[in-house]
């Protein structure tokens, strides 16, 4: 193979590929929402959480092994005061310091759709996060029980 060859065959690459990408980015952004459960819907609805953010049915299923105490809930306490109060506000009304540059908005755990989550959807959210979102996964972080014990304390925010 010659130079020019070489260059033809790199030239017509760029254009076979610019034109994939083009055709294909409708796709994409179809075929990605659909895999990750709740990216796009991100943008659409807010409404319907539970389903937008696709909780696995038998992850929202599991029940809470932490009885509600008030160890738990002050131990629960303890965990949010460290680890999420900064956005989630002290009284968990999302109003944290972090809270102002964020879009979107921490979570005010006063809010029905929230309090309506079962305690195993909840579980599920903090252990994965919510991707596109300042929302991380505490999976690493803090331990089963420690979640479970949060869970406890965020029911002390319904209304
Ligand atoms: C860096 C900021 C930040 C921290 C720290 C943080 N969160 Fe969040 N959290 C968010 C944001 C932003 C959302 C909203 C995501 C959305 O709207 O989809 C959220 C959403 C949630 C939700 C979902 C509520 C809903 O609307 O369905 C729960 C539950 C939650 N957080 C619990 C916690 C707990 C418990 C901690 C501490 C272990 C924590 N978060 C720490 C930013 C944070």
């Amino acid at each position: 193979m010659d130079r020019y060859q070489i260059v033809g065959l790199l030239l017509m690459l760029v254009f076979v590929t610019a034109g994939c990408a083009a055709s294909a980015t409708a796709d994409e952004h179809a075929g990605m929402a659909g895999m990750t459960g709740h990216s796009g819907m991100e943008m659409s609805d807010h409404s319907d959480m539970m389903a937008a953010h696709a909780i696995p049915e038998e992850a929202a299923a599991v029940a809470n092994p932490v009885a509600v105490s008030d160890g738990s809930i002050a131990a629960g306490q303890a965990t949010y005061a460290q680890n999420c109060a900064a956005c989630h506000g002290a009284e968990g009304k999302g109003d944290g310091a972090a809270a102002a540059g964020l879009n979107p908005k921490p979570a005010d755990f006063h809010a029905a759709h929230v309090q309506g989550l079962s305690d195993g959807a909840i579980f599920y959210i903090i252990t994965h996060g919510r991707e596109g979102t300042a929302m991380v996964a505490w999976e690493e972080v803090l331990s089963e029980g420690q979640r479970w014990e949060v869970v406890n304390f965020l029911r002390t925010f319904a209304p």
